[in-house]
């Protein structure tokens, strides 16, 4: 048998739980860790490998996938858009540095959480600098799991989402680095267990990071675009849903978003919509597609309420 790579998973939420239980699944030793007691216990109950000490993880690891929270924080960008709270990153990272100080061997750290695209450089490089860590490459490895899938299906189909990516992004330092060669084979070994050929793209910290909040924008506008156009069928005596879903049959538009009248909530769309608006107006511009996005959803917020 192929050796298998250990991993570590630090953040054993929902998106944590369902990388190490896939991977697990796949033959993979997973160690989990949490901050948070009740996680970690949940998952020894379940018979899977969880500690509370993160150092214990990380030296029991070759690879660690980091997959805590990066929620809205309450500083804003010039134009008011709430920016992304890094913190938890910020602290994971530097908890698995101060591990590393105690390793010799190569580790990868994988920033699995919805980051920014200069995240990396501007946070998570600099920490490893600290601590003068040279025996760590990073990727980024966003997520693309719905919460639809966790909200309208059992347990053991959620962990289906593992095995049914659309394409696996791994983010490296430069192209061909020994991080996303590692990378790239564990998913490798996802695809052949599942029997499935999931593209691998590889690509820059930068654009991996981008391609993810892009993905998200792209879900959460289509949404805004059928919402905005809503009242006005009303207005018109039109019926907004039979019309959207007769749209939504040509094969280049779809369905997704057709189901509309209420804002789009979750845990995802809206705060990686206004974290995104806050970083592009900060480092490029304001784009007016996704400040419409937010303006549209915030409106049918206020009137409507969200669907969940
Ligand atoms: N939920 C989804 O469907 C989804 C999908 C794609 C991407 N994401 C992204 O993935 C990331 C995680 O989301 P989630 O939904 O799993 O969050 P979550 O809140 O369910 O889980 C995060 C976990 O991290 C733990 N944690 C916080 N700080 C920690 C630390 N310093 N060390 C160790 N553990 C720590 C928390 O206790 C919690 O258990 C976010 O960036 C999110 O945007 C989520």
């Amino acid at each position: 048998m192929k050796e298998m790579e250990k991993i570590s998973i630090i953040g054993s939420g929902v998106v944590g739980t369902i990388m190490g239980e896939g991977f697990s699944k796949v033959g993979f030793p997973v160690v989990f860790h949490d901050i948070d007691e009740r996680k970690v216990n949940a998952l020894i109950e379940k018979g899977y490998r969880a500690t509370l000490n993160l150092e214990e993880a990380v030296l029991n690891s070759d690879i660690s996938f980091i997959c805590v929270p990066t929620p809205l924080s309450e500083k804003r960008s010039p134009h008011g858009y709430r920016k992304m709270d890094l913190s938890f990153v910020e602290k994971a990272v530097r908890e698995v540095a101060k591990a590393l100080t105690k390793k010799r061997e190569l580790h990868v750290i994988v920033i699995k959480s919805t980051v920014l695209p200069t995240t990396v450089e501007e946070v998570v490089i600099p920490i490893l600098n600290e601590y003068k860590i040279t025996n760590a490459e990073v990727c980024v490895n966003p997520e693309f799991l719905t919460e639809i899938a966790r909200t309208w299906t059992n347990d053991e189909q959620f962990i289906k989402g593992f095995f049914n990516e659309d394409r696996y992004v791994i983010g490296e330092a430069h192209p061909n680095s020994k991080g996303g060669d590692i990378l790239e084979n564990i998913y490798k070994k996802v695809n052949e267990y599942s029997k499935k050929n999931t593209p691998i793209e590889r690509v820059s910290w930068r654009e991996a990071a981008w391609i993810k909040l892009v993905a998200n924008c792209a879900l959460a506008s289509r949404i805004s675009y059928f919402n905005n156009l809503f009242e006005a069928a009303l207005k018109l005596n039109i019926d907004p849903h039979k019309t959207a879903k007769i749209v939504g049959m040509d094969k280049r538009i779809g369905p997704y978003g057709t189901i509309h009248g209420k804002a789009f909530g979750g845990k995802c769309l809206p705060k990686d919509l206004e974290a995104f608006l806050a970083f592009l107006d900060e480092k490029a511009y304001v784009p007016e597609m996704l400040d419409a996005t937010l303006k549209v959803n915030n409106y049918m917020k206020e009137k409507y309420g969200v669907r969940e």
